[in-house]
Protein backbone atom coordinates (compact mmCIF):
# COMPACT_ATOMS: atom_id res chain seq x y z
CA UNK A 1 0.00 0.00 0.00
CA UNK A 2 2.68 2.37 0.76
CA UNK A 3 4.69 1.71 -2.66
CA UNK A 4 1.20 2.70 -4.27
CA UNK A 5 1.00 5.66 -2.60
CA UNK A 6 5.01 6.46 -3.10
CA UNK A 7 4.18 5.83 -6.97
CA UNK A 8 0.71 8.22 -6.65
CA UNK A 9 3.04 10.50 -4.95
CA UNK A 10 5.98 10.73 -7.58
CA UNK A 11 3.34 10.47 -10.14
CA UNK A 12 1.57 13.66 -8.95
CA UNK A 13 5.09 15.94 -8.54
CA UNK A 14 6.20 14.48 -12.08
CA UNK A 15 2.70 16.04 -13.26
CA UNK A 16 3.05 18.81 -11.77
CA UNK A 17 6.25 19.94 -12.59
CA UNK A 18 5.57 18.97 -16.58
CA UNK A 19 2.43 21.26 -15.84
CA UNK A 20 4.55 23.89 -15.13
CA UNK A 21 6.88 24.14 -17.92
CA UNK A 22 5.25 26.06 -20.82
CA UNK A 23 5.16 23.98 -24.05
CA UNK A 24 5.67 26.10 -27.52
CA UNK A 25 4.61 24.93 -30.97
CA UNK A 26 6.94 26.40 -33.73
CA UNK A 27 5.34 25.37 -37.07
CA UNK A 28 6.59 26.21 -40.86
CA UNK A 29 3.82 27.55 -42.83
CA UNK A 30 4.14 27.96 -46.58
CA UNK A 31 1.67 30.77 -46.59
CA UNK A 32 3.36 32.39 -43.72
CA UNK A 33 4.35 36.14 -44.46
CA UNK A 34 8.17 37.33 -44.62
CA UNK A 35 8.88 39.66 -41.64
CA UNK A 36 9.84 42.62 -43.33
CA UNK A 37 13.28 44.06 -42.35
CA UNK A 38 11.95 47.50 -42.13
CA UNK A 39 9.88 46.51 -38.99
CA UNK A 40 13.20 47.29 -37.12
CA UNK A 41 13.29 50.85 -38.57
CA UNK A 42 14.57 53.77 -36.85
CA UNK A 43 13.41 57.58 -36.32
CA UNK A 44 15.75 60.93 -36.35
CA UNK A 45 13.81 64.19 -35.67
CA UNK A 46 15.17 67.33 -35.04
CA UNK A 47 14.83 67.73 -31.73
CA UNK A 48 17.29 67.64 -28.93
CA UNK A 49 21.03 66.39 -29.34
CA UNK A 50 18.95 63.72 -31.95
CA UNK A 51 20.50 65.68 -34.92
CA UNK A 52 22.33 68.36 -33.60
CA UNK A 53 25.25 67.14 -31.35
CA UNK A 54 24.17 63.75 -32.01
CA UNK A 55 24.40 62.26 -35.36
CA UNK A 56 25.59 65.61 -36.57
CA UNK A 57 29.14 67.29 -35.57
CA UNK A 58 29.52 69.15 -38.31
CA UNK A 59 32.68 68.70 -40.53
CA UNK A 60 35.17 70.80 -38.84
CA UNK A 61 34.10 69.05 -35.69
CA UNK A 62 37.13 67.23 -33.89
CA UNK A 63 34.98 63.98 -33.31
CA UNK A 64 35.64 61.87 -36.41
CA UNK A 65 32.87 62.43 -38.73
CA UNK A 66 32.25 62.06 -42.62
CA UNK A 67 30.32 64.91 -43.93
CA UNK A 68 29.66 66.19 -40.57
CA UNK A 69 28.23 63.05 -39.70
CA UNK A 70 29.69 60.67 -36.50
CA UNK A 71 31.66 57.51 -38.12
CA UNK A 72 31.04 55.76 -34.79
CA UNK A 73 27.48 56.36 -35.19
CA UNK A 74 27.41 55.49 -38.57
CA UNK A 75 29.42 52.29 -37.83
CA UNK A 76 27.34 51.44 -34.88
CA UNK A 77 23.75 51.47 -37.36
CA UNK A 78 25.37 49.79 -40.10
CA UNK A 79 26.18 46.72 -37.56
CA UNK A 80 22.47 46.51 -36.80
CA UNK A 81 21.85 46.71 -40.65
CA UNK A 82 19.35 49.77 -40.32
CA UNK A 83 16.73 49.25 -42.84
CA UNK A 84 15.30 53.42 -42.73
CA UNK A 85 14.99 55.87 -41.17
CA UNK A 86 12.51 58.26 -40.87
CA UNK A 87 12.91 62.08 -40.72
CA UNK A 88 12.90 65.15 -39.98
CA UNK A 89 9.67 64.47 -37.32
CA UNK A 90 7.59 63.95 -35.32
CA UNK A 91 5.85 66.86 -34.49
CA UNK A 92 8.83 69.07 -36.30
CA UNK A 93 8.10 67.85 -39.42
CA UNK A 94 4.79 69.79 -39.63
CA UNK A 95 6.43 73.12 -38.98
CA UNK A 96 9.85 72.16 -40.98
CA UNK A 97 10.20 74.42 -44.70
CA UNK A 98 12.59 71.97 -46.95
CA UNK A 99 13.99 74.35 -49.12
CA UNK A 100 15.61 76.42 -46.03
CA UNK A 101 17.81 73.54 -45.76
CA UNK A 102 19.50 73.18 -49.02
CA UNK A 103 21.88 75.41 -51.08
CA UNK A 104 25.20 77.29 -49.37
CA UNK A 105 24.89 76.94 -45.57
CA UNK A 106 25.65 80.98 -45.20
CA UNK A 107 22.17 81.49 -47.16
CA UNK A 108 19.75 79.58 -45.24
CA UNK A 109 17.16 81.24 -42.88
CA UNK A 110 16.99 79.96 -39.60
CA UNK A 111 13.71 78.97 -37.79
CA UNK A 112 12.86 78.59 -33.68
CA UNK A 113 11.99 74.73 -33.32
CA UNK A 114 8.89 75.36 -31.29
CA UNK A 115 7.66 71.91 -30.08
CA UNK A 116 11.24 71.05 -28.92
CA UNK A 117 12.31 73.41 -26.35
CA UNK A 118 12.19 76.43 -28.58
CA UNK A 119 16.03 76.42 -29.85
CA UNK A 120 16.61 78.01 -32.69
CA UNK A 121 17.22 75.36 -35.81
CA UNK A 122 20.01 76.85 -38.23
CA UNK A 123 19.03 74.13 -41.33
CA UNK A 124 22.59 73.43 -41.39
CA UNK A 125 21.03 69.52 -41.92
CA UNK A 126 18.69 69.45 -44.32
CA UNK A 127 17.86 67.16 -47.56
CA UNK A 128 20.79 66.23 -48.81
CA UNK A 129 22.81 65.71 -45.47
CA UNK A 130 19.71 63.08 -44.72
CA UNK A 131 19.77 61.35 -48.02
CA UNK A 132 23.47 61.29 -48.26
CA UNK A 133 23.62 59.40 -44.91
CA UNK A 134 20.95 57.21 -46.01
CA UNK A 135 22.70 56.34 -48.89
CA UNK A 136 25.99 55.63 -46.27
CA UNK A 137 23.76 53.60 -44.31
CA UNK A 138 22.51 51.62 -46.72
CA UNK A 139 19.18 52.75 -45.73
CA UNK A 140 15.79 53.59 -47.22
CA UNK A 141 14.61 57.49 -46.42
CA UNK A 142 11.33 57.76 -45.03
CA UNK A 143 10.89 61.74 -45.24
CA UNK A 144 7.94 62.93 -43.26
CA UNK A 145 6.65 65.83 -44.90
CA UNK A 146 5.07 68.42 -43.72
CA UNK A 147 1.45 69.13 -44.11
CA UNK A 148 0.11 70.90 -40.77
CA UNK A 149 2.10 74.32 -41.92
CA UNK A 150 2.94 73.35 -45.49
CA UNK A 151 1.51 74.00 -49.00
CA UNK A 152 0.73 70.87 -51.42
CA UNK A 153 3.04 73.01 -54.03
CA UNK A 154 5.68 72.40 -51.39
CA UNK A 155 5.00 68.67 -50.80
CA UNK A 156 5.01 68.23 -54.81
CA UNK A 157 8.06 70.51 -54.97
CA UNK A 158 10.16 68.36 -52.15
CA UNK A 159 8.99 64.71 -54.04
CA UNK A 160 10.39 66.48 -57.33
CA UNK A 161 13.65 67.89 -56.03
CA UNK A 162 14.60 63.94 -54.54
CA UNK A 163 13.23 61.96 -57.33
CA UNK A 164 12.78 63.63 -60.33
CA UNK A 165 15.82 62.96 -62.82
CA UNK A 166 15.69 66.08 -64.92
CA UNK A 167 13.88 68.50 -66.89
CA UNK A 168 11.68 70.28 -64.01
CA UNK A 169 12.65 73.13 -61.71
CA UNK A 170 13.22 70.93 -58.83
CA UNK A 171 15.55 69.18 -60.74
CA UNK A 172 17.47 71.58 -62.11
CA UNK A 173 17.48 73.55 -58.28
CA UNK A 174 18.95 69.68 -56.77
CA UNK A 175 22.00 69.34 -59.55
CA UNK A 176 23.00 73.31 -59.28
CA UNK A 177 23.00 72.54 -55.30
CA UNK A 178 25.65 69.73 -56.29
CA UNK A 179 23.48 66.37 -56.73
CA UNK A 180 23.27 65.33 -60.31
CA UNK A 181 21.25 61.70 -59.76
CA UNK A 182 18.05 61.66 -57.62
CA UNK A 183 17.38 59.91 -54.86
CA UNK A 184 14.45 58.05 -55.71
CA UNK A 185 12.91 58.36 -52.31
CA UNK A 186 9.83 55.94 -51.79
CA UNK A 187 8.83 56.43 -48.63
CA UNK A 188 6.56 59.53 -47.42
CA UNK A 189 4.91 60.04 -44.72
CA UNK A 190 1.74 62.46 -45.48
CA UNK A 191 1.90 64.70 -42.12
CA UNK A 192 2.38 63.53 -38.70
CA UNK A 193 0.22 62.93 -35.64
CA UNK A 194 -2.24 65.38 -37.25
CA UNK A 195 -5.06 64.65 -34.44
CA UNK A 196 -2.18 66.41 -32.56
CA UNK A 197 0.55 68.73 -33.30
CA UNK A 198 -0.08 68.11 -36.90
CA UNK A 199 -2.52 70.50 -36.42
CA UNK A 200 -5.63 68.89 -34.14
CA UNK A 201 -7.81 67.79 -36.80
CA UNK A 202 -10.34 65.37 -37.00
CA UNK A 203 -10.09 62.12 -39.62
CA UNK A 204 -12.80 63.31 -41.25
CA UNK A 205 -11.45 66.67 -42.59
CA UNK A 206 -7.82 65.02 -42.55
CA UNK A 207 -8.58 62.51 -44.83
CA UNK A 208 -9.65 65.04 -47.23
CA UNK A 209 -6.63 66.82 -47.32
CA UNK A 210 -4.79 63.43 -47.42
CA UNK A 211 -6.25 62.55 -50.84
CA UNK A 212 -5.35 65.69 -51.99
CA UNK A 213 -1.68 65.52 -51.36
CA UNK A 214 -1.57 62.03 -52.37
CA UNK A 215 -2.88 63.16 -55.27
CA UNK A 216 -0.48 66.24 -56.19
CA UNK A 217 2.67 64.59 -54.79
CA UNK A 218 3.38 61.74 -57.83
CA UNK A 219 2.18 64.17 -60.14
CA UNK A 220 5.91 64.48 -61.69
CA UNK A 221 4.57 61.02 -63.34
CA UNK A 222 6.62 58.70 -60.67
CA UNK A 223 3.71 58.21 -58.46
CA UNK A 224 3.94 53.91 -59.07
CA UNK A 225 7.06 54.46 -57.36
CA UNK A 226 5.65 56.46 -54.16
CA UNK A 227 4.75 54.46 -50.99
CA UNK A 228 2.28 57.24 -49.45
CA UNK A 229 1.97 56.89 -45.18
CA UNK A 230 -1.25 58.13 -43.61
CA UNK A 231 -0.77 59.66 -40.38
CA UNK A 232 -2.20 57.27 -38.38
CA UNK A 233 -4.38 56.80 -35.11
CA UNK A 234 -2.22 56.45 -31.42
CA UNK A 235 -3.44 53.83 -29.54
CA UNK A 236 -7.12 52.51 -29.40
CA UNK A 237 -8.62 55.14 -31.74
CA UNK A 238 -9.60 52.75 -34.01
CA UNK A 239 -12.16 54.92 -35.76
CA UNK A 240 -9.06 57.01 -37.22
CA UNK A 241 -7.83 53.90 -38.56
CA UNK A 242 -11.56 53.08 -40.04
CA UNK A 243 -12.34 56.23 -41.40
CA UNK A 244 -9.39 56.56 -43.35
CA UNK A 245 -9.73 53.08 -44.67
CA UNK A 246 -12.97 53.62 -45.39
CA UNK A 247 -12.57 56.78 -47.02
CA UNK A 248 -9.34 56.77 -49.25
CA UNK A 249 -9.34 54.94 -52.37
CA UNK A 250 -6.25 52.28 -52.66
CA UNK A 251 -4.95 54.08 -55.13
CA UNK A 252 -3.74 56.91 -53.13
CA UNK A 253 -2.49 54.81 -49.53
CA UNK A 254 0.22 52.43 -49.44
CA UNK A 255 -0.29 52.26 -45.42
CA UNK A 256 -1.87 53.66 -42.61
CA UNK A 257 0.62 54.86 -39.16
CA UNK A 258 0.50 54.10 -35.83
CA UNK A 259 1.79 55.30 -32.67
CA UNK A 260 2.01 54.02 -29.36
CA UNK A 261 4.44 54.88 -26.58
CA UNK A 262 4.92 53.03 -23.07
CA UNK A 263 4.09 55.70 -20.96
CA UNK A 264 2.92 55.08 -17.47
CA UNK A 265 1.28 58.59 -16.78
CA UNK A 266 1.79 61.41 -19.27
CA UNK A 267 1.80 63.84 -15.99
CA UNK A 268 4.31 61.77 -13.77
CA UNK A 269 6.29 59.32 -16.44
CA UNK A 270 8.75 58.35 -13.85
CA UNK A 271 12.22 57.88 -14.08
CA UNK A 272 14.09 56.26 -16.55
CA UNK A 273 16.81 54.69 -14.04
CA UNK A 274 16.13 55.17 -10.49
CA UNK A 275 12.60 53.37 -11.16
CA UNK A 276 10.76 50.30 -8.69
CA UNK A 277 9.21 46.95 -10.02
CA UNK A 278 5.55 48.63 -9.43
CA UNK A 279 7.04 51.15 -11.95
CA UNK A 280 8.44 48.47 -14.02
CA UNK A 281 5.13 46.34 -13.95
CA UNK A 282 3.24 49.53 -15.27
CA UNK A 283 5.79 50.18 -18.16
CA UNK A 284 5.68 46.83 -19.06
CA UNK A 285 1.46 46.89 -19.11
CA UNK A 286 1.80 49.65 -21.27
CA UNK A 287 4.17 48.21 -24.11
CA UNK A 288 2.05 44.95 -24.24
CA UNK A 289 -0.54 46.78 -25.34
CA UNK A 290 1.49 47.16 -28.70
CA UNK A 291 -0.28 43.65 -29.25
CA UNK A 292 -4.00 44.57 -28.63
CA UNK A 293 -3.51 47.82 -30.49
CA UNK A 294 -1.99 46.57 -33.64
CA UNK A 295 -4.55 43.15 -34.00
CA UNK A 296 -7.54 45.73 -33.71
CA UNK A 297 -6.08 48.15 -36.48
CA UNK A 298 -5.53 45.32 -38.38
CA UNK A 299 -8.73 44.01 -37.67
CA UNK A 300 -10.34 47.23 -38.99
CA UNK A 301 -7.79 47.04 -42.39
CA UNK A 302 -9.46 43.81 -43.12
CA UNK A 303 -12.73 45.48 -42.96
CA UNK A 304 -11.88 47.64 -45.69
CA UNK A 305 -9.08 45.93 -47.51
CA UNK A 306 -8.92 41.80 -47.05
CA UNK A 307 -6.59 41.69 -49.68
CA UNK A 308 -3.93 43.56 -47.76
CA UNK A 309 -2.94 46.50 -49.98
CA UNK A 310 -2.45 48.67 -47.55
CA UNK A 311 -0.01 48.00 -44.46
CA UNK A 312 -0.03 49.28 -40.97
CA UNK A 313 3.31 51.07 -40.28
CA UNK A 314 4.00 51.58 -36.90
CA UNK A 315 6.02 54.62 -37.17
CA UNK A 316 6.44 55.94 -33.76
CA UNK A 317 7.06 53.08 -30.91
CA UNK A 318 8.95 53.06 -27.45
CA UNK A 319 9.10 54.20 -23.65
CA UNK A 320 9.04 57.36 -22.72
CA UNK A 321 10.46 58.80 -19.09
CA UNK A 322 11.21 62.07 -17.19
CA UNK A 323 14.21 63.59 -18.89
CA UNK A 324 17.41 63.28 -16.95
CA UNK A 325 18.10 65.78 -14.44
CA UNK A 326 19.82 68.92 -15.52
CA UNK A 327 18.78 67.98 -19.12
CA UNK A 328 16.48 70.75 -21.07
CA UNK A 329 13.02 69.37 -20.91
CA UNK A 330 12.29 69.90 -24.45
CA UNK A 331 14.71 67.58 -25.38
CA UNK A 332 13.75 64.06 -24.17
CA UNK A 333 16.72 62.90 -23.69
CA UNK A 334 16.61 59.59 -20.91
CA UNK A 335 18.63 56.52 -19.91
CA UNK A 336 17.88 53.25 -21.70
CA UNK A 337 17.94 49.97 -18.89
CA UNK A 338 17.15 46.72 -19.01
CA UNK A 339 13.55 47.38 -18.91
CA UNK A 340 14.16 49.35 -22.34
CA UNK A 341 15.35 45.89 -23.51
CA UNK A 342 12.66 43.91 -22.50
CA UNK A 343 10.34 47.14 -24.37
CA UNK A 344 11.97 46.31 -27.66
CA UNK A 345 11.71 42.40 -27.73
CA UNK A 346 8.33 41.96 -26.71
CA UNK A 347 7.54 44.78 -29.11
CA UNK A 348 9.82 43.86 -31.91
CA UNK A 349 8.13 40.22 -31.14
CA UNK A 350 5.05 41.51 -31.42
CA UNK A 351 5.95 43.02 -35.03
CA UNK A 352 7.01 39.74 -36.26
CA UNK A 353 4.10 38.06 -35.39
CA UNK A 354 1.88 40.26 -37.13
CA UNK A 355 3.89 40.83 -40.02
CA UNK A 356 1.16 40.39 -42.61
CA UNK A 357 0.37 43.65 -41.62
CA UNK A 358 2.99 45.58 -40.29
CA UNK A 359 5.51 45.83 -43.26
CA UNK A 360 7.50 49.00 -40.86
CA UNK A 361 8.38 50.26 -37.90
CA UNK A 362 10.12 53.17 -36.46
CA UNK A 363 11.50 52.95 -33.14
CA UNK A 364 11.33 55.98 -31.15
CA UNK A 365 14.34 57.58 -31.58
CA UNK A 366 18.03 56.96 -32.89
CA UNK A 367 20.31 59.01 -30.94
CA UNK A 368 19.89 60.63 -27.48
CA UNK A 369 15.71 60.79 -27.11
CA UNK A 370 13.60 58.87 -25.71
CA UNK A 371 14.39 54.75 -26.43
CA UNK A 372 17.83 55.36 -28.24
CA UNK A 373 20.02 52.71 -29.75
CA UNK A 374 22.81 55.22 -29.24
CA UNK A 375 23.76 57.78 -26.50
CA UNK A 376 26.61 60.57 -27.06
CA UNK A 377 28.36 62.51 -24.44
CA UNK A 378 31.06 64.97 -26.54
CA UNK A 379 33.31 62.01 -28.10
CA UNK A 380 32.10 59.32 -26.15
CA UNK A 381 29.10 57.20 -27.87
CA UNK A 382 27.28 54.26 -25.80
CA UNK A 383 25.02 51.31 -27.16
CA UNK A 384 21.97 50.69 -25.11
CA UNK A 385 20.38 47.49 -24.20
CA UNK A 386 17.93 48.82 -26.65
CA UNK A 387 20.92 48.40 -29.52
CA UNK A 388 21.81 45.18 -28.36
CA UNK A 389 18.65 43.72 -28.82
CA UNK A 390 18.16 45.34 -31.91
CA UNK A 391 21.24 43.23 -33.50
CA UNK A 392 20.12 40.05 -32.03
CA UNK A 393 17.29 40.29 -33.76
CA UNK A 394 18.66 41.10 -37.68
CA UNK A 395 18.29 37.19 -37.98
CA UNK A 396 14.50 37.92 -38.39
CA UNK A 397 15.55 40.76 -41.45
CA UNK A 398 13.07 39.45 -44.31
CA UNK A 399 12.91 36.10 -43.10
CA UNK A 400 9.93 33.67 -43.32
CA UNK A 401 7.75 34.00 -40.31
CA UNK A 402 7.17 30.48 -38.09
CA UNK A 403 4.35 30.88 -36.38
CA UNK A 404 4.16 30.01 -32.50
CA UNK A 405 1.15 28.93 -30.11
CA UNK A 406 1.95 28.53 -26.68
CA UNK A 407 0.08 29.63 -23.03
CA UNK A 408 2.46 32.41 -21.05
CA UNK A 409 2.95 31.71 -17.98
CA UNK A 410 1.93 34.78 -15.80
CA UNK A 411 4.52 37.27 -14.31
CA UNK A 412 2.45 38.12 -11.17
CA UNK A 413 3.05 41.75 -9.02
CA UNK A 414 0.98 42.47 -6.36
CA UNK A 415 -2.26 41.03 -7.61
CA UNK A 416 -2.19 41.57 -11.27
CA UNK A 417 -0.41 39.86 -13.97
CA UNK A 418 0.99 40.11 -17.05
CA UNK A 419 2.16 37.22 -19.83
CA UNK A 420 5.99 36.68 -18.42
CA UNK A 421 7.46 35.21 -22.24
CA UNK A 422 6.94 36.76 -25.83
CA UNK A 423 8.11 34.64 -28.32
CA UNK A 424 8.62 34.58 -32.38
CA UNK A 425 10.34 32.88 -34.86
CA UNK A 426 11.67 32.47 -38.70
CA UNK A 427 13.40 30.48 -40.87
CA UNK A 428 15.79 32.91 -43.27
CA UNK A 429 16.79 32.16 -46.68
CA UNK A 430 19.63 29.84 -45.73
CA UNK A 431 17.27 27.65 -43.81
CA UNK A 432 18.61 28.41 -40.22
CA UNK A 433 15.41 28.53 -37.58
CA UNK A 434 15.76 32.25 -35.22
CA UNK A 435 13.88 32.12 -32.08
CA UNK A 436 13.79 35.15 -29.93
CA UNK A 437 12.03 35.05 -26.32
CA UNK A 438 11.63 37.32 -24.16
CA UNK A 439 10.78 36.80 -20.30
CA UNK A 440 10.05 40.21 -18.46
CA UNK A 441 9.27 38.63 -14.82
CA UNK A 442 11.20 40.84 -12.68
CA UNK A 443 11.96 37.74 -10.21
CA UNK A 444 11.60 34.82 -11.77
CA UNK A 445 13.43 32.02 -14.03
CA UNK A 446 11.04 30.67 -16.34
CA UNK A 447 11.59 26.88 -18.15
CA UNK A 448 9.57 26.74 -21.60
CA UNK A 449 9.81 23.52 -23.78
CA UNK A 450 10.26 24.52 -27.54
CA UNK A 451 8.13 21.18 -29.96
CA UNK A 452 10.14 21.83 -33.16
CA UNK A 453 9.07 18.73 -34.99
CA UNK A 454 9.36 19.38 -38.43
CA UNK A 455 12.12 21.71 -38.78
CA UNK A 456 15.03 19.72 -38.59
CA UNK A 457 16.95 21.69 -36.21
CA UNK A 458 20.11 19.98 -35.44
CA UNK A 459 22.75 22.52 -33.49
CA UNK A 460 21.55 25.37 -31.97
CA UNK A 461 23.31 28.17 -30.81
CA UNK A 462 22.51 31.33 -28.21
CA UNK A 463 22.71 34.68 -27.27
CA UNK A 464 21.61 36.56 -24.44
CA UNK A 465 20.83 39.71 -22.66
CA UNK A 466 20.70 40.10 -18.95
CA UNK A 467 21.87 41.92 -15.99
CA UNK A 468 21.44 41.35 -12.42
CA UNK A 469 19.09 44.64 -12.00
CA UNK A 470 16.53 45.57 -13.94
CA UNK A 471 17.71 49.44 -13.47
CA UNK A 472 20.92 48.51 -15.03
CA UNK A 473 22.01 50.21 -17.83
CA UNK A 474 25.38 51.45 -19.72
CA UNK A 475 27.05 54.62 -18.99
CA UNK A 476 30.00 56.44 -20.64
CA UNK A 477 32.22 55.28 -17.86
CA UNK A 478 31.03 51.64 -17.84
CA UNK A 479 30.01 51.55 -21.93
CA UNK A 480 30.16 47.53 -21.75
CA UNK A 481 28.11 46.95 -18.49
CA UNK A 482 25.24 45.35 -20.67
CA UNK A 483 26.18 43.20 -23.42
CA UNK A 484 25.28 40.10 -25.60
CA UNK A 485 26.86 37.34 -24.15
CA UNK A 486 26.82 33.25 -24.91
CA UNK A 487 23.64 31.73 -23.89
CA UNK A 488 23.77 27.85 -22.78
CA UNK A 489 20.89 26.92 -20.69
CA UNK A 490 18.85 25.37 -23.10
CA UNK A 491 18.86 21.00 -24.38
CA UNK A 492 17.87 19.63 -27.86
CA UNK A 493 16.81 16.46 -28.14
CA UNK A 494 15.37 14.47 -30.91
CA UNK A 495 13.15 18.12 -32.28
CA UNK A 496 12.57 19.00 -28.42
CA UNK A 497 13.99 21.94 -27.20
CA UNK A 498 14.00 22.78 -23.29
CA UNK A 499 14.76 26.20 -22.36
CA UNK A 500 15.43 28.11 -19.23
CA UNK A 501 15.10 31.76 -19.30
CA UNK A 502 16.68 33.61 -16.55
CA UNK A 503 14.36 36.80 -14.82
CA UNK A 504 14.15 39.88 -17.18
CA UNK A 505 16.28 38.49 -20.57
CA UNK A 506 16.21 38.40 -23.66
CA UNK A 507 17.61 35.46 -26.05
CA UNK A 508 17.74 34.50 -29.55
CA UNK A 509 18.57 31.11 -30.61
CA UNK A 510 19.62 30.26 -34.12
CA UNK A 511 19.99 26.78 -36.00
CA UNK A 512 23.15 26.24 -37.13
O1 LIG B 1 9.00 61.24 -30.65
C1 LIG B 1 8.66 62.41 -29.98
C2 LIG B 1 7.31 62.96 -30.42
O2 LIG B 1 6.30 62.05 -30.05
C3 LIG B 1 7.10 63.11 -31.89
O3 LIG B 1 7.62 64.31 -32.37
C4 LIG B 1 5.63 63.09 -32.03
O4 LIG B 1 5.20 62.60 -33.27
C5 LIG B 1 5.18 62.20 -30.87
O5 LIG B 1 4.16 62.77 -30.14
Amino acid sequence: MKIISLFFSLFMCHALVLAQETIITVSQDQEAPVISKHIYGHFAEHLGRSIYDGFYVGDTSAIPNKDGVRKDIIKALKEIQIPNLRWPGGCFADTYQWKDGIGPQEDRPTMVNAWWGGVTEDNSFGTHNFLNLCEELGAEPFISANVGSGTVQDFMDWVQYTNHPEGSPMAKLRKENGREEPWNVKYWGIGNEMWGCGGNMTVEYYTNIYKQYATFMGSGGNEDELYRIAAGATGDDYHWTEVLMRDVPKSLIEAVGLHHYAVIDWEEKGPATGYDEEIYFKSMKEALKMDEFVRKHIEVMEKYDPEKEVDLVVDEWGGWYDVEEGTNPGFLYQQNTMRDAMIAGATLNIFNNHSERVKMANIAQTVNVLQAVVLTEGEKMILTPTYHVFKMYTVHHDAQLLPVKFDSPEYMFEGESLPAISVSASKDEAGNTNISLVNIDAKKEHKVQFDLAGLDVKNIEGQILRSDKIQDHNTFDDPDNINITEFKDFELSDGNLEVSLPPFSVVVLSSK
